[in-house]
């Protein structure tokens, strides 16, 4: 790796997705810029206490929401959020659904995950390295966090479907019936845009990570109609409350 990340003090880091630009409830202490080696993250790196505990946020498209799927520098946000002391990252993403039980409004933490985006900086791993390192991925995100973000909604009793592969598309336009078909096809339960390389990248950093969803309409063909924001917005409207309700239970949990 060309630069090691200096860290500070252990937190949990949510990287905040559309319709999650800030969290509530985030009792916010300050805010830093990082400079990375890797350019600009989407902004600063929020500091702040929820349910008593510290908590770093970023909004992975900027606040407000104007930095589209495929130019987001995920390089850049997770150096950041590791050099101001994550040791947990929580990657909350809107996603179309495809399966019966994953309409909108509909909560998921998936278990998997397939890469279908390109062109994007996808690992710190390059450049003049002094070995080339292939991290394991056979397991994307960390069974530990998953279990307590599932934990974290059934105590609140919330539904949220614990299984999932996530299938992440390039976008920044959404995909085609046909496209839905083969995804579907490959296995993939639910698509989104920015999964990755955010994962992986938080994987060669030995973050720890899972990914905690929100279906926000059904993936193009599997309804009737075709994808409107107004539907997207509406999804988002009934189901980020939960999500919410999800990280604030959680991070005590996750702090120890
Ligand atoms: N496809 C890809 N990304 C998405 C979708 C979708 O249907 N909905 C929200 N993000």
């Amino acid at each position: 790796m060309t630069n090691a990340v200096g860290t500070r003090a252990e937190a949990v880091a949510i990287l905040g997705g559309t319709g999650l630009t800030e969290l509530e409830g985030l009792r916010v202490t300050g805010e830093q810029l990082h400079q990375t080696p890797w350019g600009a993250p989407s902004g600063p790196v929020v500091h702040g206490e929820l349910a008593g505990k510290k908590v770093l946020f970023m909004a992975r498209h900027g606040h407000p929401h104007r930095i589209p799927p495929h130019q987001v520098n995920y390089r850049a946000n997770l150096w950041a959020l590791k050099e101001a002391g994550a040791s947990v990252v929580i990657g909350v993403n809107a996603v179309g659904g495809i399966p019966a039980d994953m309409g909108p409004a509909t909560v998921v933490v998936p278990d998997q995950l397939i890469d279908y985006t390109w062109g994007r900086g996808h690992t710190f791993f390059e450049g003049d390295l002094e070995g080339v390192t292939h991290i394991d991925f056979t397991f994307p995100y960390t069974e530990s966090v998953r279990q307590t973000l599932l934990a974290a909604a059934a105590r609140r009793q919330l539904p949220v479907v614990d299984y999932g592969v996530y299938g992440a598309t390039q976008g920044p336009r959404l995909e085609t019936a046909a496209e839905v078909l083969r995804l579907e096809r490959d296995g993939c339960h639910i698509i989104g845009m920015t999964g990755m390389p955010e994962a992986a990248l938080a994987a060669e950093l030995e973050l720890k990570y899972a990914c905690l969803a929100l279906v926000v309409n059904w993936a193009a063909g599997k309804s009737e109609h075709i994808i409107t924001m107004a539907e997207i917005q509406a999804a988002i409207d009934e189901g980020m409350s939960a999500v919410r309700a999800v990280l604030e239970e959680s991070i005590p949990a996750l702090m120890g």
